[in-house]
């Protein structure tokens, strides 16, 4: 999967598989059954660290899961998550998005959006691809006051889509849209030319995102109602990654059951 193929799968509307991976074993299983997009997500914290949030993940942290995921991976994109205060000014975000190239990732994603605009516009010049992720953005999330969907009101929509906008504008070649009504999705997906990848966005983004370990109904606890468990029906995980690309591909999921 190249950058220019994901555009042309936008432009086909052909939607885009994409899940998290920590290891290079499940990482070369998701390769194998063909997922678009392959993120080292700094979900990590969670799933592998049992953190609470995501905000004790380090940069060293993720150097050691993209390297292993790196190994595993053959065909699929290999994006990887900048954790918590490693984009905090343009120099630091250009050192800190080096080493995750460095580590096999081929693209770099933070949170955030216009307070970050330096930092896109540093990579941009230093050709370093690069994913932006709006909504629900889980570094913020005591600013955001919990996990909660964002772009309820008529102000916050309207600065999600600015973001977007802006984002592309400075050359961000995919974006992540978490916790979003749908209808916000489905209006930004529109006005960009770069695909958005959904995690609660609903049906119309361009692909749709999960944390592998909800999917694989390995997660304990609450889960948010986005997350389907693809496991569940035949207790095989080859079967649950085929069954989540299939029902991507096919518009099948998420339903409305799943979005806000
Ligand atoms: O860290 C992660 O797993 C993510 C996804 C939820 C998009 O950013």
């Amino acid at each position: 999967m190249t950058l220019s193929e994901l555009k042309i799968y936008k432009t086909k509307a052909e939607k885009i598989t994409c899940l998290t991976a920590y290891d290079a074993s499940f990482s070369k299983l998701f390769d194998e059954c063909g997922v678009d997009i392959i993120l080292v997500g700094d979900s990590l914290g969670n799933v592998i660290q049992g953190g609470e949030n995501t905000l004790n993940v380090s940069m060293d942290d993720m150097i050691y899961h993209t390297k292993a995921v790196a190994r595993g991976v053959d065909s699929a994109l290999l994006i990887a998550d900048m954790p918590y205060q490693s984009y905090t000014n343009a120099e630091q975000t250009l050192e800190n998005a080096k080493r995750l190239i460095d580590a096999g990732a081929q693209m770099v994603k933070f949170e955030g959006g216009f307070e970050h605009k330096t930092s896109f516009e540093i990579l941009q010049k230093n050709n370093i691809p690069v994913c932006g992720h709006l909504g629900l953005q889980p570094q913020s999330v005591v600013e955001m006051g919990g996990y909660k969907v964002q772009g309820q009101d008529k102000i916050s929509a309207k600065k999600i889509l600015d973001d977007a906008l802006l984002l592309e504008s400075l050359g961000v070649c995919v974006l992540v849209l978490e916790c979003v009504p749908a209808k916000l999705a489905a209006r930004i997906s529109n006005e960009l030319t770069i695909p958005t990848i959904g995690i609660g966005a609903g049906i119309n983004c361009d692909g749709q995102v999960l944390v592998s370990y909800d999917m694989l109904g390995i997660t304990q606890g609450r889960l948010p109602k986005f997350v389907k468990n693809f496991l569940a029906d035949s207790g095989d995980i080859k079967a649950a990654v085929n069954a989540f690309i299939h029902s991507v591909k096919n518009q099948e999921f998420p339903t409305d059951q799943h979005s806000y």
